[in-house]
């Protein structure tokens, strides 16, 4: 069976003010009645094809992580907490030690790596791409899953399969270009957007992770070997994880490796990461505008719109998104929602 890893360790600031330090996106409910984190958990709720999940998440949002979890009916067994935030690359090692650990030493495990702020409509197919990138998995790959593009998105990496069609050896791999490479990319026909979920064997990864980034790996090991367990808590050693260097799996990884292969998956996949991507999923009136809770617009077009608290009257505006939240107000121009998370990295050099 494979094991889910979900990646709950981010801190979703582009999505400010909604998404907060102390709860961010994955934890909020904003494409359904389900949270991001509770939409992921059920995705991988076949027990024919998986074991029970693992969590990597910071320490500090762990009781939402075991609530969220409990409320959907999931038995999470392991909760890995970071005190520290590394990043991707480091997440996903540790959930291959404790999943080497957990196996025995003579086995390996396979591990499908989540993220969890990730739509994904149709879950047949999902399964379907989950499938055929077992084989490859079991032969020592590290698969990716490929969509294929329809914009120059700059917050996705982007995959160059070898040929196109079924599984494919990854001839390049880059993550976030910038617009014009994106351009290129998207115009050329040549390339995937990776999707940022993941199937490999455990011992795969760390191999390669110990040869592309000794001090990360060595940085890992001791980490996880000092750590407490605590029910279901697994909690890192603090001063050991500090020591870690902070990387994705992407630009650590997928981009040096020279044995990932790229499973295309047309599955109705997205990633809930901006602004933008959110009002691209809702519906749209006659001007294309998307609107949620008490809102009022004269004369606008292409705008996403979402009250909580207040009426929101909007004007002969287009291509802006507004929104509000408890004790904050958000305009921000649709091309720019990226950048959002700069205001929070402002907030926090104020404070
Ligand atoms: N445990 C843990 N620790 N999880 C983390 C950490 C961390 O330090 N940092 C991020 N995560 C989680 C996030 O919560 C999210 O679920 C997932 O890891 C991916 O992180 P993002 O920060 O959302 O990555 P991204 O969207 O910029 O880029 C990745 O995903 C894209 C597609 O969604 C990359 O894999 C891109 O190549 C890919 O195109
Ligand atoms: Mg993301």
């Amino acid at each position: 069976k494979i094991t889910p890893i979900i990646l709950s360790g981010g801190n979703g600031s582009r999505l400010w003010p909604q998404s907060r330090a102390l709860y961010p996106k994955q934890f909020l409910a904003l494409v359904n009645d389900k949270t991001m984190l509770q939409n992921t958990l059920e995705r991988v709720g076949n027990s024919d094809i998986y074991s029970d999940p693992v969590v990597v998440s910071n320490e500090e949002h762990r009781f939402i992580v075991a609530e969220q979890s409990r409320d959907t009916g999931v038995v999470l067994e392991t909760i890995i907490l970071e005190p520290v935030a590394r990043n991707t690359a480091p997440a996903v090692a540790i959930a291959a030690l404790n999943a080497l650990e957990a196996k025995g030493v003579e086995e390996d495990a396979l591990l499908l790596v989540l993220a969890a702020d990730h739509v994904i409509e149709n879950l047949r197919t999902f399964e379907k791409a989950v499938d055929l990138a077992k084989q490859s998995a079991l032969e020592g790959k590290l698969v990716t899953f490929g969509i294929v593009p329809d914009q120059p998105e700059t917050g996705y990496g982007y995959i160059k399969a070898k040929e196109k069609g079924g599984v494919q050896p990854v001839e390049r791999f880059v993550e976030k270009p910038d617009k014009t490479t994106a351009q290129d990319y998207v115009a050329s026909g040549d390339y995937y957007w990776n999707s940022g979920m993941f199937l490999f064997s455990a011992r795969q990864y760390l191999n390669e992770l110990q040869t592309l980034e000794p001090a990360m790996y060595q940085a890992c090991v001791n980490a996880y070997q000092l750590s407490v367990k605590d029910r279901d808590f697994i909690r890192l050693d603090k001063a050991a994880f500090e020591e870690c260097p902070d990387n994705s799996i992407d630009y650590a990884v997928m981009e040096k490796t020279r044995n990932a292969v790229v499973v295309p998956m047309a599955a109705g996949w997205c990633d809930v990461g901006s602004w933008s991507a959110l009002w691209m999923l809702e519906e749209k009136d006659d001007a294309n505008n998307a609107i949620q809770g008490d809102v009022i617009l004269n004369n606008v077009q292409n705008c996403y719109v979402r009250s909580e608290k207040k009426l929101i009257a909007a004007v002969g505006v287009q291509d802006l998104v507004i929104t509000e939240s408890d004790d904050a107000l958000l305009i921000v121009h649709k091309e720019a929602v990226q950048d959002v998370k700069k205001v929070v990295e402002q907030l926090k050099k104020e404070n």
